[in-house]
């Protein structure tokens, strides 16, 4: 590790950077008075309540309450550390960070080698790109066309081509006098033992540089043009460059959105690179390993929420299996984990370039959170309505919870869990305290292994399961209206942050026709609680319905809930623009007809689409 900066150093640098301009280069803002305002980009506002005051250097949200200094500022809109923040307002003004016991020359040669590292990998880098563009580049250029990658997008990422022959890269690197012994250190040349020889690692492939998070190379994945094995090579383990650790796309991805809030984790780099082209910026791959749990807590320092992307293949569901239990122990509430399955046979790449940005950005909508995928695995190849099956269910979902950070997540888990298999929730709490201590080793997977409860314990009393009528009704998945029905159901109030209109609930689903009665009764004001709703229903299968959703368990953490029904009716809502006009039409006519009354928006819209129709 380097040395401790000097606090002397902190106190200058705050007292010659301006917060202002340092705010100012990332929130819009406006005088007003003595100070700056704006809106405040840690929480959603709709009028400025965050002020920058120049004279005291700090900055104020009278919103949700965030202050600080420049340093703060940057740790919380940047996501850096602090040593980071600090290098970065050093930047600003030339400054290099003085570290205490810099001089201690181990740190120093550390130091130094790493910047040769980096010179050496950007070096390579422009190489690579500017052979691209060159006549020996003309089959790269041919395939990365074939691929569908646009240029802008190859210039995002700064792809380039690796020359065939055994030593261009080689003979480039060493006329501007970097040593061999480096280049071989750093991956990029391959050293013979028998021979002593070295040549170029990378020859006649497609270069994809890794950037750590500050926009750095610190290495190399290479694809053959054709279908020659290995099809991608990655820089071996170097001084900068760690596989395990590192994610491929991600320093694009904050480019792209300082305030990114969620990542998407796919296979491939042309799965994140095809993705970006059409505007899913947001998407991450691990280097040809599973998801470690080194990824995810450098993930989750970013983003709160994690989408795991799978092939809808047995393998695909292995993987699942596996990033469930790597994700497991890092879900304290605030974070979410969703799981997305892709139909067998494509990939993110082939995917979204068949169906499109919008179809693609709706399987991220509609991936299964954690919980679901949790239960839903567990049911997977069971019969819950027979005893030993609904043992063998609960033990597997017990064994994952134990896992679990204690938090509000893990305990709504643990009332589901009581909820479908009958059993109370306070024998669970014994169970999982001897789960724990009997610390369970991760599962392979599903499938092979036995379920995780047995390989976790010798659960020496079989929970007293059975002693109640098993729930009736499917464990699987909801409906995306469903969906959004018993998130109302669960929090009324939220029906005051929905659009006016509520045409973004589909008719054609039942519980979207419900969903529709139960926000206008909302709206009237009249039903503020569950209990109200219920008895409103009561008798009717539509009360049988809504108390089916209150019973069920919402495992989607409280302050999460807003944002989880936004992104269900902006999906909705993208749903019906694709809705042919007649359709729309003859929906907007129907209701009229059976005696409802249209908004005044949807009477617009009416109106519009009759024109265009008969124009
Ligand atoms: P394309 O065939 O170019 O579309 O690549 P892909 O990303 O669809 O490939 P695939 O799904 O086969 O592989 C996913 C990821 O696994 C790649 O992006 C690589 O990181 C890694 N990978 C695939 N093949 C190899 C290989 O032969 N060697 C190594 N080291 N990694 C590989
Ligand atoms: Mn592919």
């Amino acid at each position: 590790m380097a040395g401790q900066i000097p606090q002397r150093f902190i106190d200058d640098l705050l007292a010659r950077v301006d917060v202002v301009e340092v705010v100012g280069e990332r929130v819009k803002l406006k005088k007003a008075g003595r100070n700056y305002s704006g809106l405040c980009p840690f929480h959603q506002e709709k009028t400025p309540s965050f002020t920058v005051s120049a004279d005291k250097q700090f900055y104020h949200c009278f919103g949700c309450g965030a202050h600080g200094n420049a340093l703060r500022f940057l740790m919380e809109y940047d996501k850096l550390r602090f040593p980071e923040a600090v290098e970065q307002l050093a930047g600003r003004l030339g400054l290099e960070v003085p570290r205490e016991g810099a001089d201690d020359p181990r740190a120093q040669a550390r130091e130094r080698k790493r910047k040769e590292g980096v010179n050496l990998l950007e070096l390579s880098a422009s190489f690579f790109r500017e052979r691209l563009k060159m006549p020996e580049g003309q089959g790269a250029r041919e395939y990365l066309e074939r691929r569908g990658l646009s240029p802008e997008v190859q210039q995002t990422f700064g792809v380039g081509y690796a020359p065939d022959g055994w030593e261009a890269l080689k003979r480039h690197l060493s006329e501007r006098g970097v040593a061999e012994a480096v280049q071989v250190e750093y991956g990029l040349l391959v050293h013979r033992e028998e021979s002593g020889r070295t040549y170029d690692r990378f020859r006649d492939r497609v270069m994809f540089p890794i950037r750590d998070i500050k926009g750095r190379t610190i290495g190399f994945g290479g694809r053959v043009l054709g279908d020659a094995k290995p099809k991608y090579l990655n820089s071996p383990e170097t001084p900068v460059f760690h596989k395990g650790r590192e994610l491929y796309g991600l320093y694009e991805a904050r480019q792209a959105d300082h305030r990114l809030e969620r990542v998407v984790i796919v296979e491939g780099y042309m799965d994140v690179v095809a993705l970006a082209q059409f505007g899913i910026r947001n998407a991450v791959a691990t280097l040809g390993t599973s998801t470690s749990e080194e990824h995810l807590t450098r993930l989750f320092r970013m983003v709160s929420e994690v989408v795991f992307c799978f092939d809808g293949d047995r393998a695909g569901r292995q993987a699942a299996a596996r990033a469930l239990e790597t994700v497991l122990p890092l879900m304290i509430d605030g974070r979410q984990a969703r799981f997305l399955f892709l139909p067998e046979g494509e990939d993110p790449d082939t995917l979204v370039r068949r169906e499109g940005a919008e179809a693609f950005q709706d399987r991220i909508t509609c991936a299964s959170p954690l919980s679901e995928f949790l239960f839903d695995q567990a049911a997977a190849g069971r019969d819950l309505a027979r005893i030993e099956d609904r043992e063998r269910y609960a033990s597997q979902v017990l064994a994952a919870l134990a896992r679990l950070p204690e938090g509000v997540l893990k305990s709504l888990m643990l009332s589901e869990l009581s909820r479908r298999t009958g059993v109370e929730a306070s024998s669970f709490a014994t169970l999982l305290a001897r789960s724990r201590q009997a610390a369970p080793e991760p599962a392979a997977g599903p499938g092979e292994s036995a379920p995780m409860g047995e390989a976790a314990g010798e659960m020496p009393e079989a929970p007293p399961l059975g002693e109640r009528a098993p729930p009736a009704r499917r464990s699987g998945s909801l409906s995306l209206a469903a969906r959004a029905l018993q998130l109302l159901v669960h929090e009324p109030e939220l029906v005051a942050q929905l659009p006016e209109a509520d045409d973004w609930c589909p008719e054609e689903d039942p519980d979207g026709r419900l969903c529709r009665e139960v926000i206008r009764l909302l709206r009237a004001g009249r039903y503020r609680s569950a209990q109200v709703l219920l008895a409103h229903f009561h008798g009717t299968p539509e009360g049988e319905r809504l108390a089916a959703l209150a019973r069920r368990e919402l495992l989607i953490p409280r302050p999460a809930r807003g944002a989880e029904l936004e992104g269900l009716v902006s999906h909705f809502l993208r749903h019906r623009e694709r809705r042919s006009p007649q359709e729309e039409i003859d929906t907007l006519l129907a209701r009229e007809k059976a005696g409802e009354r249209l908004s005044r928006e949807e009477k617009q819209r009416l109106m519009v689409l009759l024109t265009e129709l008969h124009r």
